[in-house]
């Protein structure tokens, strides 16, 4: 199938790219890295240089693509960023996916899958968390990637398109090529193993006294090849609607850094630190349906080996990608 890929120079992007590409699939990427890494693009895809906010060239590159698919990634996907430059975030995640949107009815594009977030629930109402959960974001990341639903959900009524939202819980983890490279880093695991690398002295918790066992936040932690698996999955014509893609199995932070010092055989020093504003103290998924519908099939869902492939990668781009010999 030919399809495009927007952000597959992203973090997750860049792991469903290889994939498909590995399931013989023709990619197009679609990217204006900024946040994304030319190196993160598998060679075998052709990367298209474009702003989605510039509705000219996403308009161009489907037109020109064509693609019998579309996966959506591009993104900003930071919540403390979002709290201080909501329209930031307003402007790329909304009016360039509702870009995109106008491209592919131009096209006849049929089909959309749409990197979603556990973001979208806010504080849930109950754990473990079910695509009927309401959807209250406590943030503008969270609320423009529901706009976004909002929005697809009714161009699905009333155009000839079939929609996939992938509500994601945290994605982690590497596979031997692609992996987590952000800056600044505001992610847990790399931050943690950052740490152990000695790039970092230490890592903060943020919050220990929330209502948890050992009063640190709980998430359930995806490895990013399970997570890519599920897109491919998606792409059958007969699935839409909203998955959560997440094991049902939590961990809290103190978890994971016990786990990470296993792993690295670091000591790994933290410290506590305030708790970070818009942090609920549990998310973990109910995915049941993900795996019953889509026939998801997730392989990975052991902690330690989620951070040894991240580590793993991290030791073998200890500085990213860019500087990456
Ligand atoms: N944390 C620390 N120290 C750090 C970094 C994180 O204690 O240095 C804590 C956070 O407070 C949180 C947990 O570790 O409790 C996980 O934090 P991450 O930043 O790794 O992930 P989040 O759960 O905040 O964010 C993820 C995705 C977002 C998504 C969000 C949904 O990265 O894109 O889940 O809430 F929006």
């Amino acid at each position: 199938m030919k399809v495009l890929v927007t952000g597959g120079a992203g973090y997750i992007g860049s792991v469903v790219s290889e994939q498909l590409l590995n399931a013989g699939h023709e990619v197009t990427v679609f990217d204006n890295l900024e946040r994304g890494h030319r190196q993160a693009v598998d060679p075998r895809a052709v990367l298209m240089e474009g702003d989605l906010r510039n509705a000219g060239e996403i308009d161009e590159a489907v037109m020109r693509v064509k693609p019998a698919a579309v996966l959506h990634f591009a993104a900003y996907a930071l919540v403390g960023e979002s709290m201080e430059h909501p329209q930031r975030y307003f402007e790329n995640n909304l009016v360039g996916g509702m870009n995109l949107a106008a491209a592919m009815i131009r096209a006849d594009v049929p089909r959309l899958v749409f990197s979603s977030t556990c973001a979208t629930y806010g504080v849930p109402a109950g754990i473990p968390i079910d695509e009927k959960c309401p959807q209250h974001p406590e943030n503008p990341y969270g609320e423009s990637k529901l706009g976004f639903e909002k929005v697809m959900t009714w161009y699905a009524r009333r155009y000839d398109l079939k929609t996939v939202f992938l509500r994601y819980f945290n994605a982690a983890g590497a596979t031997e090529r692609f992996g987590e490279d952000h800056e600044p880093e505001t992610h847990l695991i790399p931050n943690v193993l950052r740490v152990a690398l000695g790039k970092k002295t230490s890592v903060s918790i943020f919050g220990d006294d929330y209502p948890t066992p050992d009063g640190t936040c709980i998430r359930d932690y995806v490895h990013i090849a399970d997570l890519a698996e599920a897109h491919l999955l998606a792409l059958d014509d007969d699935h839409c609607g909203a998955y959560n893609l997440g094991y049902g199995t939590g961990a809290s932070v103190r978890q994971v850094l016990d786990v990470a010092r296993r792993v690295t055989g670091c000591e790994i020093p933290y410290d506590i630190a305030a708790r970070r504003s818009g942090d609920p103290p549990s998310l973990v998924a109910a995915g049941g349906k993900a795996i019953s519908q889509l026939g998801w099939n997730p392989k990975h869902t052991d902690l330690e080996t989620i951070i040894e492939s991240a580590w793993r990668w991290m030791r073998r781009y200890p500085d990213g990608y860019e500087r990456a010999a």
